[in-house]
């Protein structure tokens, strides 16, 4: 079993994220924080609430994150979740307050008061809330098992031609995460872009569970329809979960190890990470802490979703 945090903006592909770590029998998710990044802080938090509610999982604690990028000015993606960060779907009220607590210091208490080597984390969302741990605590690093986020790419960008929406909305947060030398994972579009939702999938995902039916149908019919719109995909790449299925089972995602580094001075490149794909690191280096998902077993990955979905009961 992993030990798992989900570091989230939910937003739809995060819903689904969710989802998965809890239905996963092989994942305890000990905790969710939240960034803004879809939306913003205060939607997206309530958001992470209301689908843990939905799983029937409402004490799983959650805490609320950074505001705003560390530098730059923030973005959001109404164009593709909507005006609620999760448009589509009618979620339960959460049952349960809000913790108290800033998901910075909780992340930095939980990660020093386990033992080293534990934790890992899941970033789905901007990396605001992983920097500012890494800089208040930087212990941390050398107790976190691994880092296995989405983000970025080492092909086509989608906020802009080259960069990434997550990594966009803060890049110079991500810069600091993919530099400290802890182990990073880089699931990026290369890998989620062959996730798509299709109709027959979401019949699937649908039909694995009848009481979540409704949800899981609302939030890909929504995803899709803004796929379609604004980013001309015929179905929608359903990012986030691929980084949790990574974790649960690595053959899901073979990986290559690489240095990554971020832009953060480009014009046109802002916010791009840059895979040094050169073969100069052999795969098992250990002076180079990075490696990127190439590819994705799509039937296998499917497959995960939904007996996690069934398991949801
Ligand atoms: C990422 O951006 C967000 O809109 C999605 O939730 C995903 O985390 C994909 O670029
Ligand atoms: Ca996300």
């Amino acid at each position: 079993t992993t030990t798992m945090i989900l570091d989230c903006d939910p937003g739809h592909d995060d819903a689904i994220a969710i989802l998965l770590a809890l239905g996963s029998p092989n994942v305890d998710l000990i905790g969710i924080t939240t960034i803004g990044g879809n939306h913003s802080l205060d939607k997206v938090t309530y958001n992470a609430r209301a689908v843990c509610e939905l799983a029937g999982r409402p004490e799983v604690p959650i805490h609320a994150g950074c505001r705003r990028p560390l530098i730059r000015q923030p973005i959001d993606a109404a164009y593709i979740h909507g005006e609620t960060g999760l448009d589509g779907v009618d979620l339960p009220e959460p049952s349960r307050p809000l913790a108290a607590q800033h998901a910075v210091d909780w992340l930095i208490e939980t990660i020093m008061g386990r033992e080293p080597g534990t934790i890992t984390i899941v970033p789905t969302g901007p990396l605001t809330n992983i920097a500012m741990a890494a800089r208040l605590e930087p212990r941390i690093v050398a107790r976190v098992k691994e880092i296995v986020l989405m983000g970025g790419a080492y092909g086509v960008g989608n906020a802009t031609p080259v960069a990434e929406f997550n990594i966009l909305c803060d890049p110079e947060a991500a810069q600091i995460v993919f530099s400290e030398s802890w182990p990073v994972t880089m699931i990026g579009l290369d890998v989620t872009h062959r996730a798509l939702c299709t109709p027959e999938v979401q019949a699937a995902l649908c039909g694995a569970n009848p009481r979540l039916a409704d949800a899981v149908g609302g939030l890909m019919d929504f995803f899709r329809s803004t796929y379609r719109d604004q980013e001309a995909f015929p179905d929608p790449p359903t990012h986030d979960p691929c980084a949790v299925a990574r974790v649960i089972d690595p053959s899901l995602v073979p990986t290559r190890r690489c240095p990554i580094d971020v832009e953060l001075r480009g014009a046109l490149t802002y916010g791009m990470t840059v895979a040094d794909m050169r073969a100069l690191v052999d795969d098992s280096d250990p002076a180079c802490t990075t490696q990127v998902g190439m590819g994705l077993d799509t039937k296998r990955f499917w497959a995960l979703v939904a007996d996690a979905l069934a398991r949801l009961g």
